[in-house]
């Protein structure tokens, strides 16, 4: 299929577009690079021998979308462009509202004229809201949709207009990917996460004390009701979640309309077990220290991944050692993420 990959330069897009490339896929990218190097890609040719054209545009930017589709003839598009910082998006809503709706809406009416039906949607766990009760889990894709933040309205927003354009004409099918916690990186080490700033996920903070740029793990809070204390999250390995996408898009034809799925592993680990499988990567123990739970964190929070393996014929099958082990495969290769190339 000619796929149109959004947001494809940044960290899950860059690893979906090598699983695409990888499934014979022919691959374009659009990002505006506001959170990603043109680095990653020329590793993904590295990695791929593929050489995926990159266009440096904005999706608001409806003239210049416009031009690529008129170019690329598109079978499919996948679409991960977005911002994604929570915190950010508390401090800077109409920013977060502007760019992923804003975004959103112009791909959807470029796609449209140009007779573009098929397209894959980064949804996020963040859209069933914090469920204080640990036997709300696990999460199925029939529960009611909250936010608690201006980021996750953007996903519950986005969510609804999906639903809405994809009632409104039979033809299309929308693939709407709920992520838990992507994780991990390509075995190769050449491409991984690169946050800007300090790490405001359990995972990439961890690989920065691991590396040295930071002095230790803040864990946020021991006394939940999980078995240790900390919070217990789905960690998925981003190779697992870019499989995930193919699959959609080779099924995405049995389902009409807008249909969501959970990604994720089913399966929840705590704060301390993660420090402890990135101990294991790592080969030594990492400095840390207990402080006052994060603001807004759910105490436990894990899918079950059932639809996605019955429509989709797709499961997570790689472990949280796999996952800690190719993360500081990365970082330790590179130690400043892109900022090097
Ligand atoms: P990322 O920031 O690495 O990738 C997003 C990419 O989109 C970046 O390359 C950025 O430059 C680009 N972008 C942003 N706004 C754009 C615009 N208006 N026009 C063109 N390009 C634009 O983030 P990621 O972790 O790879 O996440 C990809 C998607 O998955 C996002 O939509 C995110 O909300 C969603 N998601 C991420 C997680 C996670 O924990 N990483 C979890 C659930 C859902
Ligand atoms: C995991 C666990 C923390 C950092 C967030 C977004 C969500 C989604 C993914 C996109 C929690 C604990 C963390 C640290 C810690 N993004 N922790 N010390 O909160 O599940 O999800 O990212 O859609 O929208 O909310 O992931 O990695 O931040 O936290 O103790 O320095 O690690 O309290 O229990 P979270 P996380």
């Amino acid at each position: 299929m000619r796929v149109l990959v959004t947001g494809g330069a940044g960290y899950i897009g860059s690893h979906t577009v090598v699983a695409l490339v990888e499934a014979g896929h022919e691959v374009r990218v659009v990002d505006s690079l506001v959170n990603a190097h043109r680095a990653s890609l020329d590793r993904v040719r590295t990695i791929t021998g593929v050489d995926v054209p990159l266009h440096v545009t904005d999706l608001r930017d409806a003239d210049a979308l416009g031009k690529i589709f008129a170019d690329g003839s598109f079978e499919a598009v996948v679409h991960f462009a977005g911002l994604k910082a929570v915190g950010e998006s508390v401090a800077q809503p109409l920013r977060y509202y502007d760019n992923n709706l804003g975004s959103t809406i112009s791909l959807l009416q470029v796609m449209e004229r140009h007779g573009v039906d098929a397209l894959v949607f980064s949804s996020s766990a963040t859209v069933y809201g914090v469920h204080d009760a640990v036997d709300a889990m696990p999460l199925r894709e029939d529960l009611p949709l909250g936010a608690v933040n201006p980021y996750g309205e953007t996903k519950v927003q986005i969510e609804r207009i999906l639903t809405d354009v994809a009632d409104a004409d039979d033809r299309l099918r929308f693939a709407v990917l709920r992520y838990f916690n992507p994780v991990g990186a390509h075995p190769s080490g050449l491409i991984g996460e690169d946050p800007q700033g300090i790490p405001n996920n359990l995972v990439p903070y961890l690989a920065q004390v691991a590396v040295g740029r930071r002095e230790k793990l803040l864990v946020f809070g021991d006394d939940y009701p999980t078995p240790d204390g900390t919070g217990v999250r789905d960690y998925i390995h981003v190779m697992d979640l870019a499989d995930g996408h193919v699959a959609a898009l080779a099924h995405l034809a049995e389902f009409p309309g807008a249909n969501a799925w959970n990604l994720g592993t089913g399966r929840g680990s705590s704060v301390y077990e993660v420090l402890h499988a990135f101990e294991r990567a790592v080969g030594h123990e990492l400095p840390y220290e207990v402080t006052a739970r994060r603001p807004g964190d759910a105490p436990v929070s894990y899918c079950d991944p059932g639809k996605a393996e019955r429509d989709l014929g797709w499961r997570a099958v790689r472990s949280l050692d796999q996952m800690c082990a190719d993360h500081w495969h990365w970082q330790r290769d590179n130690p400043n993420g892109y900022a090097a190339d």
